[in-house]
């Protein structure tokens, strides 16, 4: 082999090297969250969620939090609206790629590696959550408990077992369910 291509080889094989590495790490993670957590890592499409919040009117007042937070994309979007955008996310790669991000992007945003569940959100006027059925059953009770009347649920595919949406949408394949207390 040629030299020049003795180094090509060794170049691209650290690169397949490293996105392995990375690959089998983020997935050990995952599966590590997900046996604590009960949820999946599923993204809502970019595209998706900005019908979703242009029919929600989210604008530049709102203090917007996306609990599971994954890669950050629903809070950088509602960061570019304007609002003032937070998310929670317990998974290490995903906060790790959202803090990389708000940093290359500059973005206002705060991430938390923290779990939600264990945090007031009274503050929040608005709240996304694309997660399973049980744990939106317990976020169900901490929106009725420490969230103001004016505040906006709006959950994804899975809604709250007992109060009921203000409005349903479906922006794409899945149902959209929005609350007020
Ligand atoms: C279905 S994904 C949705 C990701 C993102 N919201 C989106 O729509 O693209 C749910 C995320 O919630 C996170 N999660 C589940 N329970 C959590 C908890 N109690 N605290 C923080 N994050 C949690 C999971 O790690 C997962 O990344």
């Amino acid at each position: 082999m040629q030299p020049t291509y003795l180094v090509l080889f060794i170049i691209l094989s650290i690169f397949i090297f490293i996105f392995a590495l990375a690959y089998i790490f983020s997935t050990l993670v995952e599966v590590h969250t997900f046996l604590k957590t009960k949820v999946p890592y599923v993204p809502t499409s970019r595209r998706e969620l900005k019908s979703i919040l242009a029919q929600c009117a989210i604008c530049p007042k709102d203090n917007f939090v996306d609990l599971g937070s994954g890669d950050g994309r629903a809070v950088f979007l509602a960061a570019k609206i304007g609002a003032l955008a937070s998310g929670f996310e317990l998974d290490l790669w995903n906060h790790f790629l959202a803090k990389t991000k708000k940093v290359l992007m500059r973005s206002h945003t705060n991430f938390f590696r923290k779990d939600f569940l264990k945090e007031n959100l009274g503050k929040f006027t608005v709240i996304y959550a694309y997660l399973m059925p049980e744990t939106v059953a317990v976020l169900e009770k901490k929106f009725i408990a420490e969230c103001n009347p004016e505040t906006m649920a709006i959950l994804r595919q899975f809604p709250f077992p007992n109060l009921l949406p203000t409005q349903i949408f479906q922006p794409r394949k899945t149902k959209i369910y929005v609350y007020k207390k």
